[in-house]
């Protein structure tokens, strides 16, 4: 069992919100009481009067749910509306001069958009796309740094009904290859490169080596001019953002798609090697990102919000790109990195933007508090009134650090418990309205139907661990796995006979009937918050020529959550000395070049081969104990070469 786990379990602090806070609130207990009893007498009802009322529709919906094809739910599946329109023109009349975006760059230039500014930003960009021949259902990826311009193209797209998908520009050019060629991506969207850190990410280099071998769907590629540095453009096929822009009308006429229109992919890790291409809606997902921004981060029109996730994350999307955007609110947009060029840059964004709700992930909570308290108590944070977690379990250290020094005690923490399959959160506490424990994530929103079950789909008593599920279908879900329904089915839905959707996390609920999320049951691993499969690391590593076999297992890691340690069976003798340094970083730097810096093992270990059981199956909790420095209780009679352990022992 992890520390943080460890230390949540002894956890039984309560805060409740404070008067203040509570008489403030978009959301007070009498309303959660009532949206609580409301969707409880009629889920579909309760989803269809929100619905009605936050968005508006080109043309209104008569049906709500269609479960005729379960698990392949769909909602208000014959209304139309345009996403962009709801983000932008639907503003203009009363907040056209509003700040929408403060956007600071890596060097701390700041530069802000109106709603004004931003819809023509957005349609002459989508203007451009269409220019260039994309249409309404085509693919249009995204790999770009954390500038407007991401949110620009996402939003252009949103208003052509092109479907874009993200790509997290962390990634590598084979990561990025394998999800352009998934998505049959029609156009490519990125920037000569991006500056993090004091660094250039060269993006343009990784989108020409990833369309270097690949299935040729792609016709375009659009490069955003943001460091200058000299880059290849491919003539015929690539394009400067400005000159594709060059004539275009600063007006587009929004496309009105169909509810289940798909909005966006957003590739994420399972359990097999290939990361799924998790499918949204327009209408659905338009409303849980719309509500959830207003009860749980109780966005007010004098608000500024920083959600630091990047928008190649589904939080990035949610939280950054379109729910506060949709209720016209005022977003904060940063570029670098927490610690640079000091570690009180977070704080220091905080102060000079005035930011008063703010949501970032554990593993960065953790990474700042190491730098200490004087660091944040420099800055005036006083106009913060609430903070927010996500990604990861964050450990009751990490939470009191975070309510006593950033917060002040003043503000409410809400913890978020959500996934790119749930489109929006989950589990989350009211701000308001719900006492708060650290380390909880407290309980399931009005309209969210999520239980704690056994093996059987039984719903367990309180005090145990289980499968977390959510029985009712909600608007926001995914509608598939791009291009494999049957994946879809198989990952989230068999395992309850199709009754319930499945998490793919263990869970516990206190006496109170308060959620703890416990970590994953499957073999993904919640490196710093980010989602990697074990499988997709140990197939870049088997690529590798001096690879024969590997299993890769996660460690608790006091900052990043969980730390990656791969076991690798090399081909040929297993390396010794300088030769076994040499080694290790050359795998390290293959991961890395394979799927992304993100992924790079902590830790590598060498043997003969893997400990397996007679049948040949790999004996992941020997390896896992080992990888912790554990003492070895499992019984290991079965190993064909106990020697192995001795050798991964070895660091
Ligand atoms: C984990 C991120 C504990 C969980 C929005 C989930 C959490 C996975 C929390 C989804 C939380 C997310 N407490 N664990 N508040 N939020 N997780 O798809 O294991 O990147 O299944 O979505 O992160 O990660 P994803």
């Amino acid at each position: 069992m992890s520390e943080t786990i460890e230390s949540i379990l002894h956890e039984d602090r309560v805060f409740p919100p404070s008067p203040e806070f509570t008489a403030q609130a978009n959301i007070k207990p009498e309303d959660y009481e009532a949206l609580k009893r409301k969707a409880e007498a009629d889920h579909v009802g309760f989803w269809a009067d929100l619905a009605r009322e936050k968005i508006t529709w080109a043309k209104p919906f008569t049906q709500v749910l269609d479960d005729s094809n379960a698990p392949f739910f769909k909602w208000f599946t014959d209304g139309e509306l345009n996403v962009s329109y709801n983000c932008l023109d639907r503003h203009l009349d009363a907040k056209g001069d509003k700040t929408a975006i403060i956007f600071e760059s890596d060097d701390g230039k700041v530069t802000r958009y109106t709603y004004k500014e931003l819809t023509d930003e957005v349609s002459r960009f989508a203007n451009a796309l269409k220019n260039l021949g994309v249409k309404e259902g085509d693919r249009v990826v995204i790999y770009m740094p954390m500038i407007p311009q991401a949110v620009i193209a996402m939003q252009a797209c949103a208003r052509i009904g092109a479907i874009h998908s993200v790509v997290f520009g962390g990634f590598s050019a084979v990561a990025l290859r394998d999800r352009i060629d998934d998505a049959g991506a029609k156009i490519v969207i990125t920037a000569d490169g991006g500056r993090r850190g004091g660094k250039t990410v060269p993006l343009k280099a990784a989108v020409n080596e990833a369309l270097e071998e690949h299935c040729g769907c792609v016709e375009k590629v659009i490069v955003y001019e943001r460091t200058g540095e000299e880059v290849e453009m491919v003539a015929g096929r690539d394009i400067w953002w400005h000159e594709a822009e060059r004539g275009m009308p600063d007006y587009c006429e929004p496309v009105n798609v169909n509810a289940e229109h798909p909005l966006f992919l957003l590739y994420t890790s399972g359990s097999t090697g290939k990361p799924k291409g998790v499918q949204h809606s327009s209408g659905g997902y338009l409303l849980n990102a719309i509500v959830t921004n207003e009860w749980v981060f109780d966005l007010k029109d004098d608000d500024v919000f920083w959600c630091t996730a990047d928008v190649g994350w589904i939080t990035g999307h949610t939280y950054v790109a379109y729910g506060p955007l949709a209720l016209g609110k005022t977003i904060v947009m940063f570029e670098g990195v927490p610690t640079y060029p000091h570690a009180g840059r977070f704080w220091e964004m905080c102060q000079n933007h005035g930011v008063t709700v703010f949501y970032t992930a554990p593993t960065a909570i953790r990474a700042l508090m190491r730098f200490g308290d004087e660091i944040p108590s420099e800055y005036d944070l006083s106009k913060l009134r609430l903070l927010g977690t996500v990604g990861e379990p964050i450990n009751p250290e990490a939470w009191m650090w975070y309510y006593t020094v950033i917060g002040k005690e003043r503000c409410p923490i809400v913890d978020t418990w959500w996934q790119t399959e749930t489109g929006a959160h989950m589990i989350a506490p009211l701000p308001g309205v719900t006492p708060l424990k650290p380390g909880s994530c407290t309980f399931p929103l009005p309209g969210i139907d999520a239980a704690v079950v056994d093996e059987e789909g039984n719903e367990i008593p309180h005090g145990n661990g289980g499968y977390l599920v959510i029985r009712k279908p909600w608007p926001s879900m995914l509608r598939t796995v791009w291009g494999d329904d049957e994946r879809y089915v198989n990952t989230y839905w068999a395992q309850f006979n199709n009754r319930y959707y499945v998490a793919g996390d263990s869970a516990r609920r206190d006496e109170d009937g308060y959620f703890w999320i416990m970590g994953r049951v499957d073999d993904v691993l919640n490196v710093s918050g980010h989602r990697l499969g074990t499988m997709e690391i140990e197939s870049a590593l088997v690529a590798h020529e001096r690879v024969a076999e590997a299993a890769v297992v996660g460690r608790p890691d006091p900052v990043k959550g969980e730390a990656i340690v791969a076991f690798v069976v090399p081909r040929g003798d297993v390396p010794e000395g300088a030769e076994r340094e040499a080694l290790i970083k050359e795998l390290r730097e293959w991961v890395s070049k394979e799927i992304g810096p993100i992924a790079k093992p902590d830790d590598i270990r060498f043997g003969s081969n893997l400990p397996k059981t007679r049948s040949g199956k790999i004996m992941r909790r020997l390896l896992r104990a080992i990888a912790r420095g554990e003492e070895i209780t499992q019984d290991t009679s079965t190993l064909e070469n106990p020697q192995i352990l001795e050798q991964f022992m070895q660091k």
